[in-house]
């Protein structure tokens, strides 16, 4: 279905108005939460904007389309979190396909990405600057640069095997 459009952004003032929305969003939540909550979401905005320092970076957007299968179901009479349980959400799930494709993409030509879709917070803004339809929707901005040398040593530890995998033989 390829429901989806990248907006390539390397105009330096359009990526500082995508940031600017997300802060604006940013100050609506914390006008409305205690202390310690907001303490932890100020430690959260430090990892939603840094995309305006990247060299480019690629606004990913859904466009939304009814789901075939998910129309007969209800047709079926199938009541809708049954439906949502039978029917994963295959739009997205090609999106994090793409996505993954470009960050590999990217890696074989020696760039450097973040996958971020805490910016996604300022979506109501962002859709301006970009001119979006009513059916498309910002699932994720990718940020691309050259790595820092020492990237590679900054990995977060990962899970083993034994514990996100099952083997039924
Ligand atoms: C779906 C998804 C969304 C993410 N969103 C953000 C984000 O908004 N901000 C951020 O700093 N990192 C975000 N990350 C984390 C980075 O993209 C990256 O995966 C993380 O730094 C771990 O890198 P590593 O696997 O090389 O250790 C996200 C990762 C994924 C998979």
């Amino acid at each position: 279905m390829q429901n989806w459009k990248f907006i390539a952004v390397f105009n330096q003032n359009v990526k500082e108005e995508l940031a600017n929305s997300v802060l604006a969003s940013y100050d609506r939540i914390l006008s409305n939460l205690d202390d310690e909550t907001k303490a932890s979401v100020e430690r959260y905005k430090g990892h939603s904007t840094f995309f305006k320092n990247a060299p480019f970076i690629i606004v990913c957007v859904e466009k939304f389309a009814p789901s075939f299968m998910g129309g007969v179901l209800e047709k079926a009479g199938i009541p809708n979190d049954e439906i949502k349980l039978m029917r994963p959400d295959s739009y997205l799930l090609s999106m994090g396909g793409a996505i993954e494709n470009m960050l590999l993409s990217a890696y074989a030509l020696g760039l450097g990405s973040c996958w971020m879709v805490a910016p996604v917070l300022g979506e109501s803004g962002m859709r301006k600057t970009l001119n979006l339809k009513e059916d498309e929707k910002i699932v994720s901005i990718l940020a691309f640069g050259r790595p820092a040398k020492d990237s590679t040593d900054k990995r977060s530890p990962k899970k083993g095997l034994d514990e996100i995998m099952e083997i039924i033989e």
